[in-house]
């Protein structure tokens, strides 16, 4: 059982949960995520590392389904099951480099140690965050602190740059070069910055979430194709280049439990409120 030390609302949907850490937070790094489960009789959920310190991790989440919705209802000082990490890749570092790194939902939240790690291995970082509209966007000022540039981008107009990333990419990298692309987020957003910077050849690392059980390699679930091969996002990843994604196959296989996910949620939302 791991205690649950603070939760807060950022914006409609999302909320930062600090969990206690007995030996978690010793070898987290940039990148990696931890995977919990809410209850005993819960599923495995991975969600990327935001943050650590000497007694506990933290974690950014989006209610998605049962599982979510679970960890949402969830108060400070009450209980998770289980939770187990850090896993994963942690983010190749680079140097010397000028980076943009783009995050929109959960991916705020994932992008703050990514950007913490690049600035202090002496590379430029611009940061642009996405949402919908601007009450969805948060930590703007936490984000700035390891930020040369912060763009916020709303899809409604309501604050910064108007339009999808795709079109913010567009219009930045034709007054500014940058030597890497970076990307959090949900799989439409990571798609679709990959989609963009291919033809201008600019290198895109992209954080991935196929769906995982186990996450340390042993039951294929989270397999991807990159360049053709396959890979097991789980310990091959999460972080892969962009451009070698089969994404057609990936969001096939992120969406083949969906009649399932809804009548979890249906179940679990009766149970809860009858
Ligand atoms: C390495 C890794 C890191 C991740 N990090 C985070 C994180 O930091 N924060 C976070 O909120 N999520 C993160 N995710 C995604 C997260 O694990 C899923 O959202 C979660 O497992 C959903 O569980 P659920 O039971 O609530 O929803 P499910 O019942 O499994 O899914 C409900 C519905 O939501 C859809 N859905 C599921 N996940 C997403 C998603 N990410 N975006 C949009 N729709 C989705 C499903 O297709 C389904 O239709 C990560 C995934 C991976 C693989
Ligand atoms: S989640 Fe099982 S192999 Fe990756």
């Amino acid at each position: 059982m791991v205690k649950i030390l603070k939760k807060e609302l950022l914006v409609p949907n999302i909320h930062f949960m600090v969990l206690e850490s007995d030996v978690i937070h010793l070898n987290a790094k940039a990148g990696e995520f931890v995977v919990v489960r809410a209850d005993e009789k819960g599923e495995r959920i991975p969600l990327n590392l935001v943050d650590w310190d000497e007694h506990s991790i933290s974690v950014v989440f989006m209610e998605v389904g049962t599982s979510t919705r679970k960890l949402g209802c969830l108060q400070p000082g009450e209980m998770i099951a289980d939770l187990a990490g850090p896993l994963g890749k942690p983010t190749e570092m680079v140097t010397d480099k000028r980076i943009l790194a783009l995050g929109g939902c959960y991916g705020i939240g994932a992008l703050y140690p990514v950007l913490r790690a690049f600035k202090e291995n002496g590379n430029t970082v611009i940061t642009a965050i996405e949402a919908r509209s601007s009450f969805l966007l948060y930590w703007q000022e936490k984000l700035k602190k390891y930020s040369d540039e912060l763009f916020e981008i709303t899809r409604d107009g309501t604050k910064g740059f108007v339009g999808h990333v795709d079109k913010f990419l567009n219009e930045y990298l034709t007054k500014t070069s940058v030597d890497m692309i970076y990307a959090q987020g949900c799989t439409y957003l990571t798609y679709l910055v990959s989609q963009t910077t291919k033809p201008m050849g600019i290198k895109t690392v992209v954080g991935l979430n196929p769906i995982m059980i186990d996450a340390t390699g042993m039951c294929g679930v989270c397999r991807v194709i990159i360049n053709g091969e396959t890979k097991f996002a789980c310990v091959d990843g999460p972080e892969f280049d962009g451009h070698a994604v089969d994404w057609e196959n990936l969001l096939t296989r992120r969406h083949i439990y969906i009649n399932e996910e809804r009548q979890s949620l249906s179940f679990y939302e009766c149970e809860k409120y009858g």
